[in-house]
């Protein structure tokens, strides 16, 4: 695959055939759209993490379809060679099937979007094949569902039991089943995400489900240490930004209060005579 040109869904199909591992990480605005299609990554998701990550919402539940569609539209004008995910919001999708297909529309048509994620396993099977017949691609999410997070007892790891697992592979056939082009895998056992790999002929992207994921997502500011709210146990920190960056913030700070700030190398010029006739002018 070339750098220079856009990522398909034939693309990522032909990578998990080839054992070739996916890369994708979310953005969320155009800044950081630019650096992780200049960094080669697959696929950009623009996560309802931001409601966390960007807006400083305890979840993500309270996200909503405006405040998606506008960080959609700043990524993709960031975004020149990977395929793009917009992450349908909790209760976008979830109420009425005509609705789902509506909101998810409104990715493409409106947010500029390749493609949707939504969560969920057999209960929104049905919903991903009516959003699939209207002509839009959808990437699924099972595992941890965050915008499920209480139901489930909280951030957990999910497919544990034996029978958990079973149910987990069952979502995973059904969601393939009903159309999706991938499906995002989150915090369940390694085993588990190298089994529903194995099983499906779509690629898995994990996030806390193991090595043996087609591909893998990581949220952007997660790896760059700039979200340390809390860290997973499944992220790794490539960087360490927050501290160069609150220093930067804390010189700038100490150099305007100090009038060091701006220098004349920061500063414009006016001619001399200009000048002179300025100053004639004010003692008028
Ligand atoms: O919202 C998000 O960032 C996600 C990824 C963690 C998969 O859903």
């Amino acid at each position: 695959m070339t750098v220079s040109t856009k990522v398909s869904i034939l693309d990522l199909q032909r990578k998990k055939e080839e054992r070739q591992p996916i890369s994708m990480l979310t953005a969320y605005d155009y800044p950081g759209a630019l650096l992780a299609d200049e960094a080669g990554i697959d696929l950009i998701l623009v996560g309802d993490s931001l409601a966390m990550t960007v807006l400083g919402h305890p979840n993500t539940v309270s996200v909503t379809m405006d405040e998606m569609l506008h960080h959609c539209k700043a990524v993709a004008r960031g975004t020149k060679r990977a395929f793009t995910v917009g992450d349908m919001p909790f209760m976008s999708y979830q109420v009425e099937r005509g609705e789902a297909v509506r909101n998810a529309g409104r990715f493409l048509k409106e947010g500029n979007m390749d493609s949707i994620k939504l969560e969920g396993g057999r209960e929104v099977a049905d919903t991903v094949r009516a959003i699939v017949a209207a002509g839009i691609p959808v990437m699924g999410h099972i595992g941890l569902t965050p915008q499920s997070a209480t139901k489930l007892g909280g951030f957990k790891v999910q497919g544990k039991s034996a029978e958990a697992a079973r149910r987990l592979l069952e979502d995973a056939l059904l969601l393939e089943e009903a159309g999706c082009f991938a499906i995002v895998l989150e915090a369940i056992p390694a085993a588990v995400g190298r089994v529903v790999s194995q099983k499906l002929t779509i690629p898995t992207i994990g996030i806390g489900a193991g090595p043996d994921c087609d591909g893998q997502v990581l949220v952007f500011h997660d790896i760059l240490g700039l979200f340390d709210r809390f860290t997973p146990r499944f992220v790794k920190r490539y960087a360490d930004l927050r501290q160069p960056i609150l220093e930067a913030l804390q010189t700038y700070r100490r150099e305007v209060e100090a009038r060091e700030f701006p220098t004349p190398a920061h500063s414009f010029t006016i001619d001399e005579a200009e000048m002179q006739l300025l100053n004639e002018r004010m003692s008028e």
